[in-house]
């Protein structure tokens, strides 16, 4: 064991001998990962060498061929070191030629800064040394916040798209759906979902679909969310057909308005015209007596009336009139009573009548009665009058009522007389 531990070590010797012979360069790593806007360091090391004339890091050029970019060198020469105009004031070297190291120092870096650097020494005695080596710079870009749409309708039975997508993110980031129901729940994707480039496609889509959804976009360094509260309704009327069922029923109830006022006109015209053509008002409608006792009576209504108009017309007159036509009126009057002395002796031929049927007591009797019941009838006409009058005036308002009421009878209209 020690032997052999012996022999490895005089052949590292050996090979440390014979490496002072040649430079080597070396940048410990292929690939370095920075987030954008960090700073990064590059590090280089090299064969310490009393030799070395200068050291430099350049980049390699947008387009293939182009010349390379020159980032920073260092020359021994006055210890100095110079950046080139593109990196001024946010590039550097840190050299060191006792410990052989020159790191390449970048601030503040962009998505432009991400290509291969290489960092190299130049030794005009060294010639068969490894005098440089690569490296690539990787600027990452965390995910910006996704963008979640729904995409199509979401109603019953349709077929809709969830979509999300961040603006940038470096390396392309990549999108995962998770479904939470109304009550923030999580659950699974619905069975027939499919996920592809952050598009969830759901199909046959139903109350159950409700809920939220979150979109996660990922890369290396970050992630970030987005979260679509999705509402599945019942299928709806569109807007077109909405406004031709309103206007449609608008429509039909103005001409049922219409309608309804048409005939409400011609009924009430029909109604007139039939009030005009009767015409006749119920006046002198007694016909419930025998015809003598009738046609007594109408004449006794007649005196009484005109008599009645000739007291009130009394009342009202101015009294420088009253004398002179209160004189003719009491002439009339007299005439009147030696009228109404006559139609006495009528009735007192008539009560001999009955005198001679020997029912003279009970005849009285009927008399009286008669007498009463006429002085009823003659206020129940005087009422009549009045209110034809007043239907009169009243005639749209009443017709209704006239129309309505039952035939006029005298409430206390006579009874056969009981021969
Ligand atoms: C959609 O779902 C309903 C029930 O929710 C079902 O009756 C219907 O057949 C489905 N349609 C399709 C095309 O799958
Ligand atoms: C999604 O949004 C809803 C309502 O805005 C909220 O209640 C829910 O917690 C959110 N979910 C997530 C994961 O942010």
């Amino acid at each position: 064991m020690a032997g052999t531990l012996g022999i490895f070590g005089i052949c590292l010797l050996c090979a440390g001998v014979h490496m002072t012979s040649g430079m080597t360069v070396n940048i410990p790593d292929k690939v370095y990962k920075i987030g954008r806007g960090d700073n990064v360091v590059i590090p280089c090391t090299f064969t310490p060498s009393t030799s070395l004339s200068s050291i430099s890091w350049t980049a390699d050029p947008d387009i293939k061929d182009d010349p390379e970019i020159n980032v920073v060198g260092y020359f021994t020469i006055g210890s100095k070191t110079k950046v080139y105009n593109k990196y001024k004031g946010r590039a550097n070297m840190e050299v060191d030629l006792l410990k052989g190291t020159a790191n390449l120092q970048l601030q503040s870096v962009t998505s432009a800064d991400t290509r291969d650097y290489e960092c190299k020494v130049q030794d005009p005695d060294d010639e068969e040394g490894r005098l440089s080596d690569k490296a690539s710079l990787v600027v990452l870009v965390a995910p910006s916040q996704p963008i979640c749409n729904v995409v199509g309708k979401a109603e019953y039975f349709q077929n809709i798209e969830l979509t999300c997508r961040s603006e940038e993110g470096t390396p392309t980031p990549t999108y995962k759906w998770q479904s939470y129901n109304v009550n923030n729940v999580p659950r699974p994707l619905p069975l027939k979902a499919s996920e592809q480039n952050g598009a969830l496609s759901l199909v046959n889509i139903s109350m159950d679909t409700s809920g939220y959804y979150i979109c996660t976009s990922t890369n290396e360094i970050r992630s970030a969310k987005c979260n679509v509260t999705l509402r599945v309704d019942p299928p709806s009327l569109n807007m077109a057909s909405t406004a031709g069922i309103i206007g449609g029923v608008v429509g039909v109830a103005v001409f049922v308005g219409i309608i309804i006022c048409c005939c409400c006109y011609c009924r009430r015209r029909r109604e007139k015209a039939e009030e005009y053509a009767m015409g006749t008002p119920e006046g002198g409608e007694f016909t419930d007596k025998d015809p003598e006792e009738r046609e007594d009576d109408r004449d006794e209504h007649v005196n009484y009336e005109e008599e009645r108009r000739v007291k009130s017309a009394d009342r009202l007159d101015p009294p420088d009139d009253r004398s002179e036509r209160s004189y003719d009126r009491r002439s009339d009057y007299d005439d009147r009573r030696d009228h109404y002395t006559d139609r006495r002796d009528d009735r007192s031929d008539r009560r001999e009548r009955y005198d001679r049927d020997d029912r003279r007591d009970d005849g009285r009797e009927r008399y009286d009665d008669r007498r009463d019941r006429y002085d009823d009838r003659r206020d129940h006409y005087d009422d009549r009058r009045d209110r034809h009058d007043d239907r009169r005036d009243r005639y749209d308002s009443d017709r209704y009522d006239s129309r309505d009421r039952p035939p006029s009878v005298p409430p206390n209209k006579p009874k056969e007389p009981r021969n």
